[in-house]
Formats: structure tokens, C-alpha cells, sequence
């Protein structure tokens, strides 16, 4: 990255019971400006990383920086961060105006500047009609308006949100993403989002960071992680995939092949350090491969210098709408899941049939199977970390 880091967390880990890490050795960089996620499976870390950005939890190891200044001895009210919670977390005794003010009053601002900006910030959300309302007066999704313009009314120069839509059904989640990326681009605001959603990760950060076990699997562009996962966790992770395994034939220069159950022999890339005779896994996106009998394409159905072919046997087709879902056997083994576009020119292969299925080398990858971690032991002689301020707002999960 071009930009140098903004914020800075560097070879961080946390542990709460002095026995394991929950946060292990983590290295990351936002670059001013930048929408990062924090996207990972439950119990991989995420809150916890963002809780030792905001000062609400201290790191066992390692060191925070905002803007090259060491975060680490600052109370959370003195980091300049705005923080946006799950469940709104606003005051319930407290007006709407009452509690966008609230920052501004514990940062000593005078009444009359709080005013202006408090109006400021209800007219930014849309909402300064319900300024003299209680929380429990306003909707789900208004309540998570507020808690947006709380966070915002100080002008943070980082805002950090953790599943700030998780409680808001479908629609008005999409309403809301759109509004917060709207925020994020108007203000210039530097966003760390956390979500276990990878579709919301995808569609609005600029770069996301795939968690599992405390570590950082890979952080790229979403079309990066979705293109180029780098290990089976990513492929599977982001995107649907079909992970099929097999044993590495050869690898070098960044190709592969592998020997799939049935015996076919499938080449892809890979990435430096696989070997023959690895474990590995076919990383490959359903609308990636194609049954060439079904789409009238002349596309070769031979394996050559650009193609996989494997045979396999219809098992189910499921009708999508813009698409087909056809499911496949390959051996006795292996399921594989192929999108074919709908545009009704073609008949799909009936259930039972074998057909022939193709796709490029370079539209999949061939992935090391990462083992299941289990999170490491700390060293003896840590001393249990002590146990810091939760002044988090009741509902910071
Ligand atoms: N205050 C705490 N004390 C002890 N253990 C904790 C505490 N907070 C979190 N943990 C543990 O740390 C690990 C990471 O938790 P964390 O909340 O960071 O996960 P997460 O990725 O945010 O998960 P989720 O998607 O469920 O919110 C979990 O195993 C959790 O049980
Ligand atoms: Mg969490």
C-alpha cells in the first residue's frame, strides 16, 4: 500500500485467562482514509481486536498506533474513535438530541457549539424531527441512525463499527450500508467494520480482513480474496466454493496439478510452498465452470493448455431464477456444484446423466489444506493480563 498506515497494530495478541490467545500476533495497516472489515467466523477475534483499538481492552503483547502515536496508555474517551455498537447501546433515559450530545459534553464542548453540532448531526441521518424523542420511541433502524451520529458528532478521525446492522432486518440493512458507505466517502472517515457477514464485508470495504482463530488469514481487496484466496480457509470463507481435495501430482512457478478421488488430473495455480505429494484443495467458484453440452458454446471440451475436463454425474438441478444450480457427483466421493447462467436456449443435462464439465486453468487455484489450529498455549511465565476498563455501553459484544 501506497499510503502509510494510519493506524498501525503491530504483532498484537491479546489473552483474557493468561492460558490462551484469542488475538495471536496480529500485523495490520489502515491506510488514512480506508474502509477495512474485520470478517471471520464467531469467536475469531474480531471484537477483541477492536476493542484494543478503542482502549476498551489492553493488548497482552504488541503495540497500537494512530497516526504514528502509541495508543496503548490513552484512555478509550481520549483516542479520538467513534464507536458504533451492535444494539444501538444509546441512552434509554436520555432525548435523542440528549444523547448525540453526550460525546460532545464529556469532551467539555461549550452548549452552544454541542447545539449546532447535535443539529448537524440529527440533519446528516435524516432525523432532526426526533430530536426531542426517547430511544424506545424510534425504530430499529433510526435507533441505529442515532447511534451513527453519536459516534460521528466529535469529527473522530476513526470510526469503528462492530456489526452495526446485525440487528436490522434485510432491507434495512442494504438502506443502511448504503448510508454508511455514503458517510464514509462524504467525511473521508477511516472505518474499521466488523462483520461476519462476507457479503456486507464484499460490497463495502475497500480491503477486508479474513479472521480465523485470532490470526489474519489474508486481508485484500474483496475482488483479491475472492480471485486469489490464498489458503482453503479464505476460499471457503468468502464466496461459495467447490473445495474439492486431492493429492498435488506436481508444483512449481506458481502451477499445480492434482490428482482428484475419481483420478482426473486438474491443473491450477497455487502458491509458493506446495509440493508434490501435499494434501490440497480445488478451489473453484460454481459459475467458474461450465457443462459446455448445456450452453451450445463451442467451447472445447477437451482437456488442454487452457482447459480442466472432468466427468461427472447429474444429481439435481435447482431452478435460481437468473441461473441453474446443477449438482454433481464426481466419483463416488466428490460433489460439485455448477451456475449456469439462464438463458433458456439450452437444455440442462437431465439427473443421472454423465456430462462433461469444464473450466480454465487459471479460473481456480490448487490450495494447501490448513489444519485445524488449536490456539496456541501462552509461554509459562506470562502474567494473566490484567483485567481493563469495560466501560463498553451495555450490548458491545
Ligand atoms: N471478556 C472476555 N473474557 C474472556 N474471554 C473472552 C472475552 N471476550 C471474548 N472472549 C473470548 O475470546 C474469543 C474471541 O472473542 P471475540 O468476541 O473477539 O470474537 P468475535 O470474532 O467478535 O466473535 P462474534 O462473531 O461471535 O462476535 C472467544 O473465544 C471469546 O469467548
Ligand atoms: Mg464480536
Amino acid at each position: 500500500m501506497s499510503n502509510p498506515a494510519f493506524i498501525s497494530l503491530s504483532r498484537v495478541s491479546k489473552s483474557y485467562d493468561g492460558a490462551q490467545y484469542v488475538v495471536d500476533d496480529l500485523n495490520l495497516d489502515v491506510s488514512k482514509g480506508e474502509f477495512l472489515s474485520l470478517l471471520g467466523p464467531s469467536g475469531s477475534g474480531k471484537t477483541t481486536t477492536l476493542m484494543m483499538l478503542a482502549g476498551f481492552e489492553t493488548p497482552t503483547h504488541g503495540e497500537i498506533r494512530l497516526d504514528g502515536r502509541r495508543l496503548d496508555d490513552k484512555p478509550p474517551h481520549q483516542r479520538d474513535i467513534g464507536m458504533v455498537f451492535q444494539n444501538y447501546a444509546l441512552f434509554p433515559h436520555l432525548t435523542i438530541a440528549e444523547n448525540v450530545a453526550f460525546p460532545l459534553s464529556v469532551r467539555h464542548v461549550s452548549r452552544a457549539e454541542q447545539k449546532a453540532r447535535v443539529k448537524r448531526a440529527l440533519d446528516m441521518i435524516e432525523l432532526p424531527h426526533l430530536a426531542n424523542r426517547r430511544p424506545a420511541q424510534l425504530s430499529g433502524g433510526q435507533q441505529q441512525r442515532v447511534a451513527l451520529a453519536r459516534a460521528l458528532v466529535f469529527e473522530p478521525s476513526v470510526v469503528l463499527m462492530d456489526e452495526p446492522l446485525g440487528a436490522l432486518d434485510k432491507r434495512l440493512r442494504e438502506t443502511m450500508q448504503y448510508e454508511i458507505m455514503r458517510l464514509h466517502r462524504e467525511l473521508s472517515l477511516t472505518i474499521v467494520y466488523v462483520t461476519h457477514d462476507q457479503a456486507e464485508a464484499l460490497t463495502m470495504s475497500d480491503r477486508v480482513a479474513v479472521f480465523s482463530d485470532g490470526r489474519i488469514q489474508q486481508a485484500a481487496t474483496p475482488s483479491e480474496l475472492y480471485e486469489n484466496a490464498q489458503n482453503a480457509f479464505v476460499a471457503n470463507f468468502v464466496g461459495e466454493n467447490n473445495g474439492l481435495t486431492g493429492r498435488v501430482v506436481t508444483a512449481g512457478e506458481g502451477w499445480a496439478t492434482l490428482a482428484l478421488s475419481d483420478g482426473s488430473v486438474i491443473r491450477g495455480r497455487c502458491e509458493h510452498g506446495l509440493r508434490a505429494g501435499d494434501d490440497a484443495m480445488l478451489a473453484l467458484r460454481p459459475e467458474r465452470a461450465h457443462i459446455p453440452s448445456a450452453e451450445g458454446t463451442q467451447a472445447s471440451t477437451r482437456a488442454d493448455e487452457h482447459n480442466n475436463v472432468v466427468r461427472a454425474r447429474v444429481e439435481e438441478r435447482v431452478y435460481c431464477g437468473d441461473h441453474h444450480r446443477v449438482h454433481l457427483k464426481l466419483g463416488s466421493r466428490d460433489s460439485i456444484v455448477v451456475k449456469v447462467p439462464n438463458t433458456q436456449r439450452h437444455a440442462l443435462p437431465s439427473p443421472g446423466s454423465t456430462i462433461e464439465i469444464a473450466w480454465r486453468h487459471d479460473d481456480c487455484k490448487i490450495l494447501a489444506m490448513t489444519a485445524p489450529r488449536s490456539a496456541p498455549a501462552m509461554p509459562v511465565s506470562a502474567p494473566p493480563s490484567p483485567s481493563i476498563i469495560t466501560t463498553a455501553p451495555a450490548g458491545a459484544n
